[in-house]
């Protein structure tokens, strides 16, 4: 009876310590063992009692072994005993798309779906690239529309300042039909306001095909501009750059008769996006391609610029300053 009692208050802090206390009672020479060996030795009339005795004996001592064993192989597996389960969790702070790349990606998206590919090219430029190819020959004085960070004179190495240089680039590389729209990055050395940087990025466009017409180009850029903004209505107004001819200013009309009316930051009317244009025969000689088997249109759009009336921004620095309580704003954007 004594050694049932103290079997049944074993503990054990190690499966060695179980191991030792399964030897010690049912091991092949453990006190079972013994027992039942002395069992003939018992006197008739206390047989079954003796009995009954070592068979409990033996089942509490089995069913102890198996207890500890159990709860030595939890515990070892980290089990959930040591863990508070009611504990609120840590939050898990997910970032957000900058808003220059939501509307960079939605750019790309909308001119993805009629056939135009992604091409990217260098910040740091040459002249070839970023003047002179684009028909803005040394000491034209449509250079100055531009004003560049250079980096180094002679041969001139410069800042990007659009991303005409890409498109130059893409036509050296690749025999029409062209399809191709060039996000990135570009620099014009003017002053900072909440207006102005001295950095932003743009979105510009280059098809080239037989036959493409002006009427091709403001399809493309009236379609663009509705998958963008709603109904939108869009106005070519002359202009002129280098290298595109005839040329023409894209303005937005932000009227209060559209969907858009909700999207606009202050204002209506006429709203300037970008320029456009028949990408002038010079060009194209310039870049290796037949001006008079093809033609084409270029257009050009600054995605700070939507990025602020999309998303009603009030100041440009705002998109490059890094505020958390300006980028965590834009979490519910795509
Ligand atoms: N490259 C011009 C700019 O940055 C925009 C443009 C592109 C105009 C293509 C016409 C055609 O100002």
């Amino acid at each position: 009876k004594e050694l049932i009692a103290e079997a049944e208050a074993f503990k054990a802090q190690t499966k060695e310590e179980v191991e030792a206390f399964r030897i010690k009672y049912l091991g092949k020479k453990g006190l079972l063992n013994e027992y039942f060996a002395e069992f003939k030795n018992v006197a008739n009339d206390q047989k079954k009692e003796f009995g009954q005795a070592i068979n409990t004996l033996k089942n509490t001592a089995q069913d102890k072994v198996n207890a500890l064993k159990a709860e030595l192989e939890n515990a070892s597996d980290n089990s959930t005993s040591n863990l508070d389960l009611s504990r609120p969790g840590e939050p898990i702070t997910i970032g957000s798309r900058h808003p220059i790349s939501i509307v960079k990606n939605q750019i790309i998206d909308i001119f993805s779906n009629i056939g135009f590919n992604v091409s990217e090219g260098p910040e740091i430029e040459d002249d070839w690239h970023n003047f002179t190819a684009l028909n803005l020959p040394e000491y034209h004085p449509a250079r100055d529309m531009q004003d560049t960070f250079f980096i180094q004179t002679n041969p001139d190495i410069l800042l990007r300042t659009h991303t005409s240089s890409v498109q130059v680039r893409y036509m050296e590389n690749n025999p029409p039909p062209i399809r191709t729209i060039s996000p990135g990055r570009v620099y014009r050395n003017e002053a900072i306001s909440a207006r102005s940087h001295c950095f932003f990025h743009q979105v510009e466009g280059l098809y080239i095909d037989k036959d493409v017409s002006f009427a091709d180009l403001k399809q493309t850029l009236q379609y663009f501009t509705t998958e963008l903004f709603g109904k939108a209505k869009i106005r070519l107004r002359p202009s002129y750059f280098p290298f595109t001819e005839p040329s023409a200013e894209v303005d937005v009309y932000w009227g209060l008769e559209t969907e858009t009316d909700y999207k606009i930051t202050k204002g209506t009317g006429w709203l300037e996006i970008g320029g456009c244009g028949m990408v002038d025969p010079n060009v194209l000689t310039n870049c290796g391609i037949d001006a008079e088997e093809y033609s084409g249109f270029a257009f050009g759009v600054g995605i700070d610029r939507i990025a602020m009336l999309l998303h009603q921004i009030s100041d440009i620095r705002l998109l490059s300053e890094n505020d958390v309580r300006f980028l965590e704003q834009f979490k519910s954007a795509l």
